[in-house]
């Protein structure tokens, strides 16, 4: 079985944070959603989503996961034409709904790339998995916040899809400490969303900017 490198994304809808880390490379792409949106100031219509999708791909994502709104199904599966309709890489996401659900069918049918999010349970993920979508997202310091195993519950998940070799890729999404993600990559998860606090954490370590600073005075020293 060929090994392929895990898929990390950034969960945050500002360009200030993707200007921060999307040239790192480290990263496959953005995750948004109108709460993002919202907490960056940035208005969820179709004209700023084509305008901030031409931003993050310019900064090197591969795709961005962009999530429909609406009244209703029809309205969802309206507006996941629209998005897709922006750049052929898009997810286009949809939350685990009946209604997202049935959007998603739609969605689906015409080829449209479907993430299935705010998944807080593993027959949410059987059924995003039936469908056939790319992702589905749980969320698992949502589901620790209600007093849950959000770690083992997520683990579950993965090992259902495992069993029964679905291609649908688990997208664990809510997560508040880099820890986690090395636990989880320990049990064989793969994709993962962290916010830029937890990117952070993650990536920038003192002793190694240190261990750097050191190289460089030695460097100095020696004429470099
Ligand atoms: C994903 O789409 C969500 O933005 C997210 O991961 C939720 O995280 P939170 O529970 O920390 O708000």
């Amino acid at each position: 079985m060929a090994l392929l490198p895990p898929r990390l994304f950034l969960d945050s809808a500002d360009p200030a944070d993707w200007e921060q880390w999307l040239p790192l490379g480290v990263f496959h792409g953005v995750t948004t959603n109108p709460l993002l949106l919202d907490r960056a100031g940035q208005d969820c219509t179709l004209a700023n989503l084509a305008r901030l999708g031409g931003r993050a791909f310019d900064l090197g994502a591969r795709e961005i996961h962009l999530q429909v709104w609406g009244d209703d199904e029809d309205a969802l599966v309206t507006c996941g034409r629209e998005l897709v309709g922006l750049a052929p890489q898009v997810a286009v996401k949809v939350p685990a709904t009946d209604t997202g659900l049935r959007a998603a069918r739609r969605l689906l049918a015409e080829e449209v790339g479907v993430t299935v999010t705010a998944v807080y349970n593993a027959g949410q993920v059987l059924a995003a998995a039936a469908l056939g979508v790319l992702y589905a997202a749980p969320y698992l310091g949502r589901i620790d916040d209600l007093g849950r195993d959000g770690t083992a519950e997520v683990i579950a998940m993965h090992e259902l899809l495992r069993s029964t070799e679905n291609p649908t890729r688990l997208l664990v999404a809510s997560l508040r400490d880099w820890d986690k993600v090395v636990e989880l990559a320990w049990e064989g998860l793969d994709t993962f969303t962290i916010s830029p606090a937890v990117a952070a954490a993650m990536l920038d370590d003192p002793d190694t900017d240190d261990a750097a600073d050191a190289f460089e005075e030695a460097a100095r020293r020696r004429g470099g």
